[in-house]
C-alpha cells in the first residue's frame, strides 16, 4: 500500500481485543471490580481504541498528565495538548492499588474495556482549568464540565472488549485505518482536514475550498460527540453537510466521516489537539481559521493559530492552514478576508452566531452571501429530528 502520513507518534494504536483473547478478557472483567463511565468518557476510550488519539494506548497516567498539563507534551516530550483523563470516585480509588485491574462498564451495563491501573492520582482542576482553558469561569463550558468532575484520577493502558454503538450517522464512522485506506484508495496524496462543530456557512466553505485548491481532498469531519446545548445538533447538522455536499463540491474530491468525540471548547489547545488527532485519521493538512474551538471572548481571534508556533514542523507532522477571517464583500462582490480584500468594513457581511440561530428559529433564511439556501432551508425545517441516509463518499 502506498505511504500515507505516519499517525501521531509513528505508529497507528489498536487497543481492540478480538477472538479469543478477547473471550477471555470478557470472563476476566466479570471478575474485576468495575467502575461506571461516563458517555463522555466511553467516547474517549473508544476514541484511544481505534487509535484516533494515537499514540495514547489508555488514560493518562499522572506523569504524562502534569507534562501534558505543563507542558503540552507526553513526559516521553510528545506533542499533546488536551488531557484524556479518567475521574474516579474518591471511595473507589481508596480501594484501588496500582497493579490492579479494573472493568470500565457504561451507563448501559455493558463491560467495555478493562485498565490497568498504573496509576491513582490526585489532580487540582482549578489548575488544569486554568491550564487548560485559560479560564476558571465555571461559565465557560469546557470548565464547568471539568468541575463537575471528581479531582482523583486513574491512568493506564486498556483493553477494549466493546464498542459503543452509534445510533446515527452510521455510514459515516470510520476509524482511522480506514480512511487512510480510503484516502489511499482514491488516489490522494494530500488531505486536508476540517473540523466543525456548526453547519458549514460560506466562510467555511470558502477556506474549505481555498484548501482545495492546492490539495488533493477535503476530509470533512464534523464533531458529533457531545457539545453544549445551545449548538446546533448533529442531526440537522449532517443533514446540511449532505445537501451541501450535493449541490456544491467536487464528489470526487471530499470525503465526510463524522468525528465522535466531545468538544471541549478549549481554543488553542483544542486546535492542536485536533489537528494531531486528523494526523492519525490520514490528514497531511488542516485547517485553523479564526477562533478555532473557542467560545465567548475566551480567546483571541488566532490564538488557536498562534499556539502552533510552539512546536516544530517535525513535532507536528500535519502541516496547518491558517485563515483569516472570511466574509462575504459586496464590493469585491465575492468571499474574501483582510488579505485579499481592499474595501472598507462597511461593505463586509457579518452576522454574529447567534444572530443566526434566530434567524432560523423565526424560519427566516440568512442572505445566501452568508448561508446557501439549501442549507438555510435543512436548518429551519430540521430543528426537528433528521433521518440521514445513504453516503456521499467515493
Ligand atoms: S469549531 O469550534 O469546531 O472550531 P466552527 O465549526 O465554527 O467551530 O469552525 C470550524 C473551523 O472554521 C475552525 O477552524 C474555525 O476557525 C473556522 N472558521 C469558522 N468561521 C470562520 C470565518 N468566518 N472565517 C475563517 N475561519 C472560520
Amino acid at each position: 500500500m502506498a505511504e500515507t502520513i505516519k499517525p501521531h507518534g509513528g505508529v497507528l494504536i489498536n487497543r481492540l481485543a478480538t477472538g479469543e483473547a478477547r473471550e477471555a478478557l470478557l470472563k476476566q472483567a466479570g471478575t474485576l471490580r468495575s467502575l461506571t463511565i461516563t458517555t463522555w468518557t466511553l467516547s474517549d476510550l473508544d476514541l484511544i481504541a481505534i487509535g484516533a488519539f494515537s499514540p495514547l494506548t489508555g488514560f493518562l497516567e499522572e506523569s504524562d498528565y502534569r507534562s501534558v498539563v505543563d507542558r503540552m507534551r507526553l513526559a516521553d516530550g510528545t506533542v499533546w495538548s488536551i488531557p484524556i483523563t479518567l475521574p474516579i470516585e474518591e471511595a473507589l480509588a481508596n480501594e484501588l492499588s496500582v497493579g490492579e485491574q479494573v472493568a470500565l462498564k457504561g451507563e448501559d451495563g455493558v463491560t467495555y474495556a478493562i485498565l490497568d491501573v498504573r496509576s491513582i492520582y490526585r489532580v487540582n482542576l482549578q489548575d488544569e482549568a486554568v491550564k487548560v482553558f485559560k479560564t476558571s469561569d465555571p461559565e465557560h463550558p469546557g470548565v464547568q464540565k471539568l468541575l463537575q468532575r471528581s479531582p482523583v484520577y486513574i491512568g493506564g493502558p486498556v483493553q477494549v472488549l466493546n464498542r459503543p454503538k452509534p445510533d446515527k450517522f452510521q455510514d459515516y464512522y470510520f476509524d482511522p485505518a480506514e480512511t487512510r485506506k480510503r484516502f489511499v484508495q482514491n488516489g490522494w496524496k494530500t488531505v486536508v482536514g476540517f473540523q466543525t462543530r456548526n453547519p458549514v456557512h460560506r466562510a467555511h466553505e470558502y477556506i474549505q475550498k481555498t484548501a482545495l485548491e492546492i490539495v488533493d481532498a477535503l476530509f470533512l469531519n464534523p464533531l458529533v460527540g457531545e457539545t453544549k446545548s445551545d449548538d446546533i445538533s448533529a442531526d440537522v447538522r449532517m443533514k446540511s453537510y449532505l445537501v451541501l455536499l450535493d449541490n456544491y463540491y467536487p464528489k470526487q474530491r471530499v470525503f465526510l466521516g463524522v468525528f465522535p468525540a466531545a468538544m471541549r471548547y478549549a481554543g488553542p489547545r483544542e486546535a492542536i489537539f485536533h489537528a494531531m488527532v486528523r494526523k492519525n485519521y490520514g490528514c497531511t493538512h488542516f485547517i485553523v481559521g479564526r477562533d478555532h474551538a473557542g467560545v465567548g471572548d475566551y480567546y483571541g481571534t488566532y490564538e488557536a493559530q498562534e499556539i502552533f508556533k510552539n512546536f516544530t514542523a517535525e513535532e507536528l507532522g500535519i502541516t496547518p492552514l491558517f485563515f483569516e477571517h472570511s466574509f462575504f464583500c459586496t464590493k469585491c462582490g465575492n468571499m474574501a478576508t483582510t488579505k485579499t480584500c481592499p474595501h472598507d468594513k462597511n461593505h463586509h457581511l457579518h452576522l454574529s452566531g447567534t444572530k443566526v440561530r434566530g434567524l432560523l428559529r423565526d424560519g427566516v433564511c440568512p442572505p445566501a452571501e452568508f448561508t446557501r439556501p439549501e442549507v438555510a432551508k435543512v436548518l429551519i425545517d430540521g430543528m426537528a429530528e433528521g433521518v440521514v441516509q445513504g453516503s456521499v463518499n467515493p
